[in-house]
């Protein structure tokens, strides 16, 4: 069994923690969520720390978390859809392990977060607009540095993570 470890990126409702934390059950590696790290290691939820630090101190705590996280061996990472903003992330990304990228459409991840109040950059007065301007600017961005790209629009996880194991064995992991 491989030890590499694998990064899941995508926008915010993508299920990067969901299918993570089966990813790493199956794969008998270590699950960790970098927000929920970040949240452990503060001591306060996300929303807090953009408001007390601003979304750049918030950047800065995620950049050393990856870097640190990106030393380990044989885990399964859930990012922050907004990792692959700095070029510094996308380079550690590229050679940390492999990266997976769950491609899910606007519309879609509307769906998904419309309730959700733990998500700083969505409590905005028009979120679908706003998921769709991420979808624009971080698409490419999470394409660069993936390995995979998923399509993770539809389907139980339990699916997803299936095809997510294919794509990794057909790529030798
Ligand atoms: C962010 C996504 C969030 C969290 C923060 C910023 C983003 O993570 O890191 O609210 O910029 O897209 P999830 O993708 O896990 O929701």
């Amino acid at each position: 069994m491989t030890t590499d470890s694998i990064f899941l990126i995508g926008l915010m409702g993508a299920g990067k923690t969901t299918v993570g934390r089966h990813l790493a059950r199956r794969r008998r590696a270590h699950f960790l969520d970098l927000d929920h790290e970040l949240e452990a290691r503060t001591g306060v939820r996300v929303p807090m720390i953009f408001e007390i630090e601003g979304e750049a101190g918030f950047r800065e705590r995620e950049t050393r978390l990856l870097a640190e996280v990106s030393t380990q061996r044989n885990m399964v990472v859930a990012t922050g859809g907004g990792v692959v903003l700095k070029p510094e992330n996308r380079e550690i990304l590229k050679h940390a392990g492999i990266v997976v990228y769950l491609n899910v459409l606007p519309k879609v991840l509307y769906e998904r977060t419309r309730r959700d109040t733990n998500r700083p950059l969505l409590q905005v007065a028009d979120p679908m607009k706003k998921l769709e301007e991420l979808y624009e600017q971080r698409d490419p961005l999470y394409r660069e540095v993936a390995d995979l790209v998923i399509d993770a629009r539809s389907g139980a996880v339990s699916q997803l993570v299936a095809q997510v194991e294919k794509e990794l064995k057909r790529c030798g992991n």
